[in-house]
């Protein structure tokens, strides 16, 4: 059983990964269980094998409590790390070669707190691995590249678990876009020239040229790979990453 977890900021597309992959890996003879851990989500495009939502619903926490949207996410998975063992029971008696889950949409909400990576690990198995999830359309500007970068690193350093970047949405974009931010990755010296070309917020820029060295220093982040959750285009490659790490590697590159 391989577990993966789909971990990304609000609106990346994790939801729909989540949808897209388990239907490409059910193309590929895998079987797939998926969880929605995600206590506010309203809607999914799919059908989960366990919802949170059946256990604890922010929703009514916000009703029952008086809390805010935020204080009620918070709440919820504070709920949901004390019945972690209950939950990984049910997802074990699924018996899927895959485990698809999706994470709460407020990443800080869940990825920033201490309990978000005690509900992790709890509910890891053998084999587990995170799949940040970076929304091209942010990433498209060389601090937005940079910024999406030092939270994928971030999530790194919380879950302490392989991670595959995914550079999502790519559909929505140029090739020779998509082909840059792919550049930004490898060759540091043009990520630098490309944030020094902002001119119109110099402070931004020196920020983030600051930042970007101490991403070239730590040097530990992987090309993401470009995907488009809708379209499908990419998830092979995610796929043939993933499996690397289930058999033991867990670089990319
Ligand atoms: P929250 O959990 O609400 O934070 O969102 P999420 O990260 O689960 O994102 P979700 O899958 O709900 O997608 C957000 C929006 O982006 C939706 O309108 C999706 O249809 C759209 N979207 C997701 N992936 C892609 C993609 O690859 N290409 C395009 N064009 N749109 C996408």
């Amino acid at each position: 059983m391989f577990t993966v977890f789909i971990v990304g900021t609000a609106g990346s597309g994790k939801t729909t990964l989540v949808s897209t992959f388990a239907e490409w890996l059910e193309n590929n003879q895998y079987d797939v269980a998926i969880v929605n851990l995600d206590p506010a989500v309203e809607y999914v495009p799919y059908i989960p094998d366990i919802d949170i939502r059946d256990v604890v619903s922010a929703r009514e926490l916000m009703r029952k409590y008086k809390l805010g949207p935020n204080g009620s996410i918070i709440a919820a998975i504070d709920m949901l790390a004390v019945r972690a063992q209950e939950i990984k029971s049910q997802i074990m008696d699924i018996g899927a070669n895959y485990v698809l889950i999706d994470t709460p949409g407020q990443m800080e909400l869940f990825a920033f707190r201490s309990v978000g990576s005690v509900l992790i690990n709890r509910l890891s198995m053998d084999r587990s691995a995170v799949v940040f999830v970076i929304d091209a359309t942010q990433a498209q500007t060389p601090s937005g590249y940079v910024s999406s970068m030092l939270l994928a690193l971030s999530t790194q350093f919380r879950f302490n678990m392989p991670q595959v970047n995914v550079l999502n949405k790519i559909d929505l974009l140029d090739r020779s876009v998509v082909d840059e931010i792919l550049e930004w990755s490898e060759e540091t010296d043009l990520l630098r020239e490309a944030l020094m070309s902002n001119q119109a917020n110099k402070l931004e820029a020196d920020l983030s040229v600051r930042l970007s060295d101490i991403l070239t220093a730590i040097g530990t982040i992987p090309r993401p790979i470009p995907i488009s959750a809708k379209t499908g285009e990419g998830l092979d490659a995610l796929y043939r990453v993933l499996h690397n790490v289930y058999v033991g590697g867990s670089d990319y590159d």
